[in-house]
């Protein structure tokens, strides 16, 4: 994971691709072998990953799409956002275009028993289309998702994150050596209310996956511990990291 923080700084969701093109066997044979060497959040949750064509699904741009599957145990869809939200950054390493694609549906609903949760949309795309700096992305201040004190190049990688309709649903507080993390749930967007808690779930996953690449690239080591309870100030606490350099 700690090569991804490079592609941070630059990535961006691709929706227009380069229909001339085709990923080669090389792309999509570097692609498999980086799958095969995933974290997850959570270990013990079983999940099933599977490159299909786009014909194959509802998206409506994208060579392939990447379909993720998962057992339903307590913070799945944590796990989801944490695993994907590596090949995103992987797929744009490689200058491969990728989407998060909420919207889409699959063919198959489940295999052998593990639920579709999300999928990623991706293929060639066009050059340049990555950020170039980051006053090109479109996110809340700093102020605004973190309170306390903490080192301040990781606060600025974690409001990177991309979320869904960038609703930026996180909240970071931190004292010396421990930093909280929630998730908002009033949050307003055009995401449908029976909605809004499924993806914010796996926006929260997304941005813990920005944490530990910046924690683990600054030298920083850190015990997590994943929570789901609701605060007197109406946030829901999601995990605490106690850090230690
Ligand atoms: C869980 C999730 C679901 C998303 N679903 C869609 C989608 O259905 N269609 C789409 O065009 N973009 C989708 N996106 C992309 C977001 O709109 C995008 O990440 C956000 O606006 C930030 O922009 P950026 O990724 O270019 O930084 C999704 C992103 C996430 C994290």
């Amino acid at each position: 994971m700690k090569e991804l923080l490079n592609t941070i700084y630059k990535r961006k969701s691709v929706r227009k691709y380069d229909k001339n093109q085709q990923l080669s066997v090389e792309q999509m044979n570097s692609l498999k072998l980086y799958i095969s060497q995933l974290q997850p959040l959570v270990p013990d949750i079983s999940y099933h990953l599977e490159i299909v064509k786009r014909e194959d699904t509802s998206a409506k741009f994208g060579e392939y799409c990447l379909l993720f599957y998962s057992e339903e145990k307590p913070f799945y869809l944590l796990n989801a956002g944490y695993i994907l939200e590596q090949i995103d950054l992987y797929l744009e390493s490689q200058y491969i275009g990728v989407c998060w694609y909420g919207m889409a549906h699959p063919k198959n609903k489940t295999v052998n028993g593990l639920k579709h949760v999300i999928m990623l949309a991706f293929g060639p795309s066009y050059p340049l289309v990555f950020r170039q700096n980051t006053s090109e992305f479109n996110r809340k201040e700093i102020n605004t998702i973190w309170s306390g004190d903490f080192d301040e190049e990781i606060k600025e990688i974690v409001r990177l994150a991309p979320s869904a309709c960038n609703t930026q649903s996180w909240h970071f507080t931190s004292s010396s050596d421990r930093v909280t993390i929630y998730r908002d749930p009033k949050i307003r967007s055009i995401i449908p209310k029976s909605k809004l808690t499924y993806f914010n779930s796996i926006d929260l996953g997304i941005v813990m996956c920005f944490f530990d690449i910046a924690l683990i690239n600054k030298g920083y080591s850190y015990q997590r511990t994943l929570i789901d309870q609701k605060t007197d100030d109406n946030l829901v606490k999601i995990a605490t990291y106690q850090i230690k350099k």
